[in-house]
């Protein structure tokens, strides 16, 4: 059969750019860390800032998610070096994926986690810079659609409950 998926991403996936290598996120200026709702997956973003110009020095990533959050985070971490932290927030899976070639249509939220991370990055940021004002929170989106929950997901969730008190 075909692949589903353009040369670009198969690129950044057999070589992403940019993977933060260890556990050590002191020298950056930013950290965040995101989990996708729709299948579990992590993903940390660290960024390095130029305090003077607001400008993105270093944008390094690590994800335990597929082969799409890897390719597509690989090319945000591309992207936004040498933006300025209002532009590189500004970046949206779109931009990503048109940069990527396309996404198969089941693969766009994995191209919306290293995203979210990148935003918790440069909200970590001004909350460390004393910015809290520049904080932005992500807004709330409908998730019942794309999840699929059956009723006896959320009766087991209930129990779930339940059981622990
Ligand atoms: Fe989880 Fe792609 S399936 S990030």
């Amino acid at each position: 059969g075909e692949w589903a998926y353009t040369e670009k991403l198969k690129e950044h996936f057999e070589s992403p750019k940019n993977i933060l290598q260890g556990n050590d996120t002191s020298e950056f200026d930013g950290v965040g860390m995101e989990g996708n709702l729709q299948c579990g997956d992590q993903m940390m973003v660290v960024i390095k800032v130029d305090k003077e110009t607001e400008k993105i020095n270093d944008c390094q990533w690590k994800t335990y998610g597929c082969a799409s959050a890897i390719a597509s985070t690989s090319v945000l971490s591309e992207m936004v070096k040498g933006m300025t932290l209002e532009e590189a927030f500004a970046v949206s899976p779109k931009d990503v994926t048109k940069e990527l070639g396309g996404l198969p249509e089941n693969k766009i939220h994995c191209s919306v986690l290293g995203d979210k991370a990148l935003r918790a990055a440069i909200n970590d940021y001004y909350t460390r810079n004393g910015m809290e004002d520049r904080v932005k929170k992500e807004q709330a989106k409908t998730i019942c659609q794309c999840m699929s929950i059956t009723d006896h997901d959320i009766e087991e969730a209930v129990l779930e409950g339940a059981r622990s008190y």
